[in-house]
């Protein structure tokens, strides 16, 4: 099956991890994309956010949230207190994913399967484990599902500090890893939601409202 497992370094450190990984062929979405796209950021960040996979920009330029989406992040997060420069900024999924439309020219963004999650969540689970944070941010759905597992709703989950590693069905994948409880977990929208519906202000406001309640968590 679909795994990252094999490709993972010997050491667990930040940049032996994203040398590593842009060799990955964990899964087959390596194949369209133009290069891996780890997480960056603070290396003593307490702060991890996590996004569902790197967009068009992200795919292009080889760094996490700088399109659009990452505008948008950038600035609730400085609206909600919580400097980007001193948090770490990842994906649940490292390869952007995405059918091509008009003869290639535009690539319209896919959202990865389950499987494709489970696949690279070693990846995640490395980063998180070397950078220890006490608030891990889950940026949507996907991020929920891969952090905390399959049936995380972000609807009825997001804005509320939740204990992770998660005590419920997705604990399984982080066995091991995280002590449990160790960490807390917020979830809220994704931040492209913003750019996607009419009232843009009160999604934004929804987003930065959640925001606050992790940067409460780092107080
Ligand atoms: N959307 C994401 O989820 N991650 C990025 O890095 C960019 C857009
Ligand atoms: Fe590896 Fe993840 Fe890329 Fe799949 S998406 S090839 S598991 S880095």
């Amino acid at each position: 099956g679909y795994d990252a497992s094999p490709y993972l370094p010997g050491e667990d450190d930040l940049r032996a991890l994203s040398e590593a990984a842009a060799g990955c062929r964990g899964c087959p979405l390596y194949r369209d994309a133009t290069r891996t796209v780890f997480g960056e950021g603070d290396p003593g960040a307490r702060v991890v956010l996590v996004g569902e996979q790197p967009g068009d920009q992200e795919d292009r330029r080889g760094h996490p949230f700088v399109g659009p989406a990452g505008g948008v992040l950038t600035r609730a997060l400085e609206e909600a207190g919580i400097d980007r420069t001193r948090a770490y900024v990842t994906n649940a999924v490292k390869h952007f994913k995405f059918t091509a439309q008009d003869r290639g020219k535009k690539r319209i963004h896919k959202p990865p399967t389950l499987r494709e999650m489970a696949a690279c969540r070693p990846w995640l689970a490395a980063e998180l484990r070397v950078l220890r944070p006490d608030v891990v941010v889950a940026l949507g759905a996907t991020a929920g599902k891969a952090l905390l597992g399959p049936s995380f709703r972000v609807t009825k989950e997001r804005g509320v500090l939740l204990p992770f590693p998660p005590t419920g069905d997705g604990a399984g994948a982080w066995e091991g890893a995280f002590a449990p409880e160790e960490a807390l977990l917020l979830a809220t929208i994704h931040p492209s939601a913003v750019l996607r519906v009419q009232d843009r202000e009160a999604m934004y406001a929804g987003l930065v409202a959640d925001l606050r309640v992790a940067a409460g968590a780092l107080r």
